[in-house]
């Protein structure tokens, strides 16, 4: 082999060699798109969770029951419903009544929660309208996390 020879071997191998990187700049790199959209996708949960938010429920259950009740929920028991005053804002309780521990119900027309064992009755915000029962109801804060309803346990 000559020196031309030798020369025009090393070029042909020096594209052939950078070729894949060439072919891989270019072409859309799917394990990386994947790994960029995932966090946008989710931004808003992380948030929500990293600032000690829970999932509790979705958007469409709150509107189509018209509460949440989820008993074993990351936060503890949770009954969630649209506030009666104004239904941008939400309300999260603790439905465990506290005169003897059975699950208080939501009755909307009435704006208040109500406990089928003895008859205790709450205001919306969990406050006791009538007893029974001497203690208020626990609540949460509770907002809208894009179609998810999440609570955090207050301080
Ligand atoms: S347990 Fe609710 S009023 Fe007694």
């Amino acid at each position: 082999m000559n020196r031309r020879e030798f020369l025009g071997w090393v070029g042909v191998g020096a594209v052939a060699s950078s070729l894949p990187v060439a072919i891989a700049t270019c072409l859309p790199d799917s394990h990386n798109s994947a790994n960029a959209e995932t966090p946008l996708t989710n931004t808003s949960s992380t948030i929500a969770q990293s600032s000690g938010f829970k999932s509790v429920g979705t958007v469409a259950a709150l509107d189509k029951d018209g509460q949440i009740l989820n008993k074993k929920s990351p936060v503890g028991p949770v009954l969630v419903i649209r506030n009666p005053n104004d239904s941008n804002s939400l309300i999260a309780v603790n439905p465990t009544c506290t005169h003897d521990g059975c699950t208080v119900k939501w009755k909307k027309s009435e704006k208040m929660f109500d406990c089928p064992c003895h008859d205790a009755e709450y205001s919306a915000d969990g406050k006791v309208l009538q007893g029974p029962a001497k203690k208020p109801l626990a609540t949460y804060q509770a907002k809208i996390d894009g179609s998810s309803v999440v609570v955090k346990a207050t301080a």
